[in-house]
């Protein structure tokens, strides 16, 4: 009898730990410090995997669509927008309570070309693209006001070195294309958070002029909340230390930050930025795990993640949200960029949608973090 009441106590034990210990999740423990996000494509929304779909809502404080609210995917031509799985996306974060973000409205990248040109093919004047602006910023916020609680407005205008991209709406408006998107993102939804977004934000160069542009959309009168910090890493770069100084910069600026795009890629890379259209040739030499990460490379990528959600959570008075982006080491899009068919780990879900250990020293941080906001 004794030892079968034992035994039923340890039982007892072991059930209610394994129960906290599935309980606790990154959402719970950064909560009052900062949002928990995470982007999803739209298998995830429509639940073809369910065991993807519950662990987006039960682990994650926000979501974002990593593609169904860009430019191509909903204004494919002037004056036909496609809205299903735009709609979609927003109702499955709802749906969970959870916070959405919207990304993103003026980009170089994923957006027709019918955007820029006229009937015979040349570009069009600096008021037709301001208006084809106007009108896909006021469709797109118009549409989902009161519901996205803030807008990547603009994505990646800037170089490394800090000059201005020579994308499309440069070369048609200027630089004047950014303040021009944040009037009309305010217009459609005065309620909006609004955020300026990019890649290698902790490159020097390029911070300071995020930093002077925010000073000018100020300056103009504009809303701007945020910098987001797209942060695709590596195994050495951005350095904890490069990451810090952009982080005391934007603070310094009168704005928050938002880590937009996590991932820490494990591979070796020779491009260290992430404009989509950057493509190297595959060779085994750049793709060494596809029989699994060994030991010491794991524990090295541990340790970068956790000295960076470290830093996070350092500033987590002004950093509002971390989204990672993507669930897992399947979905991820870098096994596809800047080499396709390779196989990285850079997210904080297995392959078998595993929660990776680095998961729980993440969330022992987060709780020993005292709430700052
Ligand atoms: C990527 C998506 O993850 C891919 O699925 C898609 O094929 C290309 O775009 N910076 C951004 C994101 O702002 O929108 C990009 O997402 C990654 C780089």
């Amino acid at each position: 009898m004794k030892t079968r009441t034992i035994s039923a106590i340890i039982a007892m034990i072991i059930l209610v730990s394994t129960n906290v210990s599935a309980r606790e999740t990154l959402a719970k423990a950064t909560k009052g410090k900062f949002l928990m996000g995470v982007a999803i494509n739209m298998q995830q929304v429509n639940g073809v995997n369910p065991v993807e779909s519950d662990l987006i809502a039960n682990e994650f404080s926000a979501v974002v669509a990593e593609n169904c609210m860009k430019p191509q995917p909903t204004h494919p031509q002037e004056n036909k927008y496609v809205w299903d799985d735009a709609d979609k996306f927003v109702a499955f974060g709802e749906k969970n309570k959870q916070t959405v973000t919207g990304h993103c409205l003026i980009w170089h990248s994923q957006i027709g070309r019918w955007m820029f040109v006229n009937d015979s093919g040349k570009d069009v004047s600096p008021e037709v693209l301001k208006e084809r602006m106007r009108q896909h910023i006021y469709a797109v916020v118009g549409r989902y006001k009161g519901r996205v609680k803030g807008w990547d407005v603009v994505n990646e205008a800037f170089e490394d070195n800090g000059t201005y991209r020579k994308s499309k709406f440069y070369q048609i408006l200027g630089k004047d294309f950014i303040k021009y998107a944040f009037q009309f993102a305010h217009e459609a939804d005065p309620n909006a958070e609004l955020y300026y977004n990019d890649y290698n934000v902790e490159t020097p160069a390029k911070c300071d002029a995020i930093v002077q542009l925010v000073k000018e959309l100020k300056a103009a009168g504009c809303r701007i909340d945020a910098v987001g910090s797209q942060s695709h890493m590596h195994m050495v770069n951005p350095t904890l230390e490069a990451t810090e100084t952009s982080f005391k910069k934007l603070k310094a600026a009168g704005v928050h930050i938002l880590i937009t795009e996590w991932d820490v890629s494990i591979l070796p890379s020779p491009y260290d930025g992430a404009n989509i259209s950057a493509s190297f040739k595959y060779s085994k030499e750049m793709d060494p795990y596809r029989d699994g990460v060994p030991a010491d490379v794991q524990q090295k990528w541990n340790k970068r993640v956790l000295d960076m959600f470290g830093l996070f959570l350092k500033y987590s008075d002004v950093v509002d949200r971390v989204t990672v982006w993507g669930l897992n080491d399947a979905g991820t899009w870098l096994n596809g960029f800047p080499i396709r068919g390779r196989m990285d780990y850079p997210v904080l879900f297995d392959r078998k949608n595993q929660r990776k250990s680095v998961v729980d020293e993440m969330i022992k941080m987060a709780q020993k973090t005292k709430v700052k906001k």
